[in-house]
């Protein structure tokens, strides 16, 4: 059922737009990309990703500036996580491959319509990758629910080793073994874990708490737990 334009209040319209609700885009600013770390592309525009490759030396930064870039640019429309809430394409389903690559960048480069902005001269190509690179390894939910119930184990278990910690019982020291072994898991489990673009390698909560665990430090283990708790309450 459609109301009549002269039915809405101005006051009302006012409000909508300001809100930034507005049906169209063009009153949203978008958000610069900070691509330090990632090589300049300087041969002219790729065809393919060329931060694809998780054993490549610049898939962890570019998955890093793909999430904030995402999360910045295309996320109130493509929704959070790249899981869409129906107001623009899922585009978790994009093939990690040339020809929807050439899609993609066509799409990000020059917009549709009103319905989506051009980006071409708001972010440059290395973020147009690194954005693509967080979208393709956005993991599938069914593929990871099966770990979720280890996953709950192994983050109620970092918990309790900060409770031990906190109350003087143990050092982290004392965990090192442990935590190497979990590491190990972690990293087995986020392998496992696939993408339903295609793309080889998930990046899970599986993959991040193994990457947080491997790293150490004074705060791994609320971050690795963190980490997981996240990940475990957007999981349905
Ligand atoms: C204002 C809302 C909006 C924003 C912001 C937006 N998009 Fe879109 N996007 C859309 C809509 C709507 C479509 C469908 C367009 C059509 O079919 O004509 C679309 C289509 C696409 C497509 C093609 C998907 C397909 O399955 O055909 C890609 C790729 C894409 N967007 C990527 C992005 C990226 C990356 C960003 C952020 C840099 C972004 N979009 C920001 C609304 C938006």
């Amino acid at each position: 059922m459609t109301h009549p334009r002269s039915t809405l209040s101005l006051a009302a319209l006012a409000l909508t737009f300001s809100a930034g609700m507005a049906v169209s885009h063009g009153d949203v600013t978008p958000q610069p990309v900070n691509t330090e770390g990632l090589p300049e592309l300087t041969d002219g525009w790729e065809f393919e990703n060329p931060f694809r490759d998780p054993d490549g030396d610049h898939w962890e930064r570019a998955l890093r500036v793909g999430d904030s870039g995402y999360g910045q640019n295309c996320a109130r429309c493509h929704g959070l996580e790249a899981v869409s809430g129906g107001l623009a394409p899922d585009l978790r389903f994009l093939m990690a491959e040339e020809m929807d690559d050439e899609w993609y960048m066509e799409r990000i480069r020059r917009g549709s319509g009103d319905r989506m902005p051009a980006y071409e001269e708001l972010m440059n190509q290395e973020a147009m990758w690194a954005i693509r690179t967080y979208i393709e390894t956005r993991p599938d939910p069914d593929g990871i629910a099966e770990f979720m119930p280890r996953l709950r184990e192994i983050r109620d278990g970092l918990r309790d080793k900060q409770t031990e910690i906190a109350e003087g019982n143990a050092t982290a020291d004392d965990f090192a073994d442990e935590i190497a072994a979990l590491h190990v898991e972690l990293a087995e489990i986020a392998e496992q874990v696939p993408t339903l673009s295609g793309a080889p390698k998930a990046d899970s909560i599986a993959r991040r708490a193994a990457v947080i665990l491997e790293r150490g430090g004074d705060r791994f283990l609320r971050d690795a737990d963190e980490t997981l708790t996240i990940g475990l309450s957007v999981s349905r």
